[in-house]
């Protein structure tokens, strides 16, 4: 399996922000179960790091970081929301988007300081691509707010203990609910 390089954009440029969404629109296609308004109401936040992974000096797979700060029983969590994660349409099941979380998730992450990282997925279907790097289903439903300021429930949880472990432990065990912010990722 060929190398996949991974670069780490952070606070991205306009221009970097055209070609990257170019890459997700040419690759992420029909996958998305919602109509592309409905996309646009529930996912507007801006990504802190854009995550880049690249085969011979061409973008093969990305995905996005959110960073939010959310509190969960009383305590302040800094939680990394992971999205937008696409691997170019002819270099799928190559072990791309492996070989990029892997990278990101083993050597860069720790950096950020992020307590837990969260994404939402098909559990079924890519639980274990995710799983790879650590990832485990929250088996109940998160919540976050939309552009309108409407709540919305999503099923899809995985979560990711980061500096603080302890805290997805208690998210794991814990009925009360997850609440990550203005907008899905
Ligand atoms: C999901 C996606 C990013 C996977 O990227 P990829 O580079 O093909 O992933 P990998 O080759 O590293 O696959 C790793 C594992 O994920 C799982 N997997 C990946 N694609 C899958 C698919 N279409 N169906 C079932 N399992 C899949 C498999 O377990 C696979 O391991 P295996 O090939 O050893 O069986 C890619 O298919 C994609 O861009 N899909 C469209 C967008 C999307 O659905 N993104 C995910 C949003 S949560």
């Amino acid at each position: 399996m060929a190398n996949v390089d991974i670069k780490i954009f952070e606070n991205i440029s306009i221009k970097e922000k055209l070609s990257f969404e170019k890459f997700d629109k040419d690759n992420y296609g029909d996958y998305v179960d919602e109509n592309p308004e409905e996309t646009k109401l529930n996912n507007f936040d801006m990504p802190r790091l854009v995550i880049v992974g690249y085969r011979n000096n061409k973008i093969v797979g990305l995905f996005l970081i959110y960073d939010r700060e959310i509190e969960f029983e009383g305590k302040k969590i800094k939680m990394a929301g992971v999205g937008g994660v696409v691997t170019r349409v002819d270099c799928r099941r190559q072990g791309v988007m492996s070989q990029i979380l892997q990278k990101f998730f083993s050597n860069y992450i720790f950096k950020y300081k992020f307590d837990i990282a969260v994404l939402c997925t098909d559990v079924k279907k890519l639980g274990k691509l995710y799983g790879r790097v650590g990832f485990v289903p929250l088996n109940r439903s998160y919540f976050y707010l939309n552009k309108n300021g409407v709540e919305k429930e999503e099923t899809g949880g995985m979560v990711l203990g980061l500096n603080n472990k302890s805290v997805v432990a208690k998210i794991l065990s814990s009925k009360t609910k997850l609440f990550v912010g203005e907008s899905n990722f």
